[in-house]
């Protein structure tokens, strides 16, 4: 049996990966938390380094997946230090423990590394974030690959799945406005996304571990995402025809989101991991309906 342990594993994406390894006989799994620790999950600050070797020493893990982050585009663009601290001083942390440990490390970024001009984007396409969000994860891949060469970065574009509140997801969120009838929602028409199912993320994520064991040549940058283009407006139009609610209050709006600024297409060409048979895409219709059928 392997080991692995898991960072941000109460968090959106965090809570798949722990199930898809969980649910596997071959692993022995440890997820950490910080502010909804407890059951299962092990609270650690991650921005105290020396809390986090301890727990990685006593835990020797073989593979880690870092999923932990501040992933909120306009609270990133307003709190820079305490972003930088998590984002990109925990990641360095963690990047040369596990090179100490001899541990593979899976560290999970973002499209918004991109500036969403010249899509679709290959792993080693030059990134140009637009915003400190992007920066901020870009850095954090820096430092992962400078502080552990053997690691592994994995972007994806926007998650939705399983979600403990609708506005947990920036997809989900968006049903709130189709069920409120009562008044217009413009729902942006001009980003292009490729919403992915978090469940599917975690399957990548277990593959690549897996892979990685019998195939050492795996490291580096790869990028996983689904191939349905969508807008905001889009999503929220699907959302009403799955659930068959009225969509006359839907109106798309084509300019650019306000706050902080986000890439217009920065889609992720996912050859690469297609090319070692690792991938699993849900189609958008049915995943969504499976996330959102708790809330109608
Ligand atoms: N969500 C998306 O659409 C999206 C898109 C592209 C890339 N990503 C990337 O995917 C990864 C996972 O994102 P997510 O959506 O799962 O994020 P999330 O739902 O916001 O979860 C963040 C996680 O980080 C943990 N965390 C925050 N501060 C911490 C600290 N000081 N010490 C320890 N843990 C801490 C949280 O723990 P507690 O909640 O227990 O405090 C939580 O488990 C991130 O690296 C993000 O950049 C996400």
């Amino acid at each position: 049996m392997k080991k692995v342990l898991i960072t941000g594993a109460s968090g959106l994406l965090g809570r798949a990966i722990l199930k898809e390894f969980s649910n596997s006989a071959s692993w022995e799994v440890l997820g950490l938390a910080f502010s909804r620790s407890g059951d299962n999950l092990k609270k650690v600050d991650l921005t105290d380094n020396a809390a986090v070797r301890d727990t990685l020493k006593e835990f020797k893990p073989d593979v880690v997946v870092h999923s932990a982050a501040e992933r909120r585009p306009d609270v990133v663009q307003n709190k820079p230090g305490d972003t930088k601290q998590l984002n990109v001083g925990a990641t360095e942390n963690i990047a040369k423990i596990c090179g100490e440990l001899n541990a593979f490390l899976v560290y999970i970024s973002t499209d918004y590394v991109f500036d969403g001009t010249k899509p679709p984007y290959k792993p080693n396409d030059q990134p140009n974030p637009l915003n400190a969000y992007g920066q901020s994860k870009l850095d954090g891949e820096i430092v992962t690959l400078q502080c552990n060469p053997s690691a592994v970065v994995l972007r994806v574009p926007i998650l939705y799945g399983q979600v403990e509140f609708l506005s947990e997801s920036a997809v989900t969120i968006l049903f709130n406005s189709v069920k409120d009838t009562s008044k217009p929602a413009n729902m942006c028409n001009y980003q292009q996304r490729f919403p992915t199912h978090t469940r599917d993320v975690a399957v990548v994520i277990r593959q690549i571990a897996e892979k990685q064991s019998e195939n050492p040549s795996i490291k580096g940058i790869y990028h996983w995402s689904n191939n349905e283009q969508v807008t905001k407006f889009a999503m929220a139009t699907k959302m009403a025809e799955i659930f068959n609610l009225p969509r006359d209050h839907l109106k798309a709006n084509e300019k650019a989101p306000p706050g902080a600024p986000r890439p217009k297409n920065a889609q992720l060409d996912t050859s690469d991991l297609d090319g070692l048979g690792i991938g699993q895409r849900t189609p958008f219709q049915e995943g969504i309906k499976e996330a959102l059928e708790p809330y109608l």
